[in-house]
């Protein structure tokens, strides 16, 4: 597969990578097929994975996405040790449901069980998983530097976050990635410059949801657009969203999620396609993204 870097890091990336979460929700598959995903994926030429500590069906189960990853990795040998695994911390998962702690104390205990759950003594890649509003921003970051300066992360990024944020965040720590929601049908990140600002800063941009999300993606199949595109090329309305996301910025690492292999493998192989001029303009018109 084509790679990407991960902006200055010096590290290299398959330019999709898997998007765990499927995985580890409540409607997520057996422990069995969802290593088999995992494996499916690596052996489909995707090098890293994203994955958080509430990747859970709820809070008597965090971490179940780090560990999961961790054990399907282990299985493989030598060959699961260079794949990247991007975790985050700074939401919770109370009875299942979705919250946002972005206080230092919490990030630093979040920190601290994933470093156990990843099997690790320096997580390569770890994210903020949203703002809180309850915390200042520049808290949460700082707190993240914290980290950073005590060898226990290497890399960090943001996630769901505006360019006034990464602005405010760079001036606290490298920033080397952004993941904000991007597929066809959710485009704020491009009308809103995020896109933009990464590609010019060489911030790597990880579009999540990138085929329409984990409840949205049923619109995928169902657009006529994305299935003339793909009919042109023999590939499915899936993989023109991925390959599309490709095709808009050269700092795209779309990380499309899969609980079964064979959405883990066409994912994967959509990043060999090449849309042409018409692709892009028939797309343009459908999912304008200025
Ligand atoms: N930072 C955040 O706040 C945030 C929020 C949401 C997601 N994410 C990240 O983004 C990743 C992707 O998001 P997502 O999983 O919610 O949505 P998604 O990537 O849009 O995928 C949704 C579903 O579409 C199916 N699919 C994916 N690729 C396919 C393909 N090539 N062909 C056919 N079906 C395909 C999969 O179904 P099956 O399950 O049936 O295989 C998948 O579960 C997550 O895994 C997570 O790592 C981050």
């Amino acid at each position: 597969m084509k790679i990407r870097a991960l902006a200055n890091t010096g590290i290299e990336l398959s330019c999709v990578g898997l998007g765990e979460m499927p995985l580890s929700l409540s409607t997520r598959p057996d422990e069995a097929q969802a290593i088999s995903v995992v494996h499916a994926a690596v052996d489909a030429g995707m090098t890293w994975i994203d994955t958080a500590d509430v990747y859970c069906a709820d809070h008597r189960d965090i971490g179940h996405g780090e560990r999961l990853v961790t054990t399907a990795l282990k299985a493989m040998g030598d060959s699961g040790k260079d794949i990247v695994v991007a975790t985050k911390g700074g939401l919770e998962r109370p009875g299942g449901n979705w919250t946002v702690n972005g206080h230092p104390d919490h990030l630093h205990s979040a920190c601290a069980a994933s470093l156990r759950s990843l099997e690790t003594d320096c997580i390569t890649w770890y994210q903020l998983h949203a703002t809180d509003p309850k915390v200042h921003f520049t808290e949460s970051v700082g707190a993240l530097a914290r980290l950073q300066e005590e060898g226990k992360i290497q890399h960090v990024g943001l996630s769901n976050v505006g360019v006034a944020e990464i602005q405010a965040a760079r001036e606290i720590v490298n920033v080397v990635s952004v993941q904000n929601r991007c597929n066809p049908f959710d485009r704020d990140s491009f009308n809103s410059g995020v896109v933009a600002f990464c590609t010019r800063e060489n911030i790597a941009f990880l579009p999540h949801s990138p085929v329409g999300g984990h409840k949205g993606h049923i619109r995928t199949p169902e657009d006529s657009v994305l299935c003339a595109v793909g009919a042109r090329h023999g590939i499915s309305p899936y993989q023109v969203c991925i390959a599309w996301l490709l095709a808009l910025s050269p700092k795209m690492l779309p990380i499309p999620g899969a609980s079964r292999i064979e959405s883990a493998r066409s994912s994967a192989a959509a990043a060999a396609t090449s849309l042409t001029q018409r692709d892009m303009e028939d797309l343009a018109l459908a999912f304008p993204t200025v």
